[in-house]
């Protein structure tokens, strides 16, 4: 795996919030690699800087310093536009608060991403439903979010960030609504969408449940990358 030159590779990253006089680190020299094909979890306690780094990954937030390529792309060089460009394109997130929109149906929110790259509604939908389907949902397809329970909606914001069949897809806690049999389901989807060529998956949770789907565990704490590992059920992080 290591021969390969990386998709996302993050070198010495520092970001430190400030928010009128109160300054907090949540980044200290995080170093992380990812490979094509491989489901990579991120692991580590509150606070440490997780969704930080997966954020900068995602060109949502800019880091303070540090190098951030991902598909040989130095994300922090790019434009707003580029970023939104790139995201669209590339980049499938799933949000720990789903961010999906209200006024839309599961189906509608799922077919966001395809109109955003031109393809006609009906076509989107189409592939949405696909998508759907694959998650146990096709019989909530036309049921607005509000209406749906917490895990359904996760699954929504999974399925929004499938569709697009984008080559990279970062999850921030993805089961954290799901019972157990929805959580392996969801796992076992995500890690197929892994071993698609050149895929790749950034995957951060708190769930033990899951650990046993990821090819390499990192571990974070206090804004570093301070172990990574390849997954061995004996080693995996309690
Ligand atoms: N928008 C923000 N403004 C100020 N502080 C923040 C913000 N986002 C995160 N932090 C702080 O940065 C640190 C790392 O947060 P975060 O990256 O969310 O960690 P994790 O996802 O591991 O819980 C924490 O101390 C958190 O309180
Ligand atoms: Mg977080």
């Amino acid at each position: 795996m290591s021969s390969a030159s990386p998709l996302v590779s993050c070198k010495a990253i520092y970001k430190t919030y400030n928010q009128g006089e109160a300054q907090t680190p949540a980044l200290r020299g995080a170093d992380l690699d990812m490979y094509g094909g491989e489901l990579l979890m991120l692991v580590g306690p509150s606070g440490c800087g997780k969704t930080s780094l997966i954020s900068i990954i995602g060109g949502m937030l800019d880091a303070d310093s540090g190098l951030c390529s991902v598909l040989g792309n130095d994300i922090q060089a790019m434009s707003a536009k580029e970023r939104a460009r790139f995201r669209g394109q590339h980049l499938g997130f799933v949000f720990q608060s789903f961010n999906l929109l209200p006024a839309l149906t599961a189906v509608e929110n799922v077919s966001v991403p395809l109109l955003l790259q031109g393809i006609s509604r009906k076509a989107a939908e189409t592939q949405a439903r696909k998508v759907l389907q694959t998650l146990g949902l096709e019989n909530r397809a036309d049921s607005l979010p509000g209406r749906m329970s917490g895990g359904q909606q996760q699954r929504v914001a999974i399925a929004r960030a499938l569709v697009h069949e984008p080559q990279l897809i970062i999850c921030d806690e993805p089961t954290s609504s799901l019972d157990h049999d929805s959580g392996q389901h969801v796992m076992k989807t995500l890690r197929q969408v892994a071993r698609t060529a050149g895929r790749t998956l950034l995957v951060v949770t708190h769930d033990p449940r899951i650990f046993c789907f990821a090819d390499r565990i990192a571990r974070m704490d206090d804004g570093c990358v301070i172990s990574l590992e390849t997954y061995s059920p004996e080693k995996s992080p309690s």
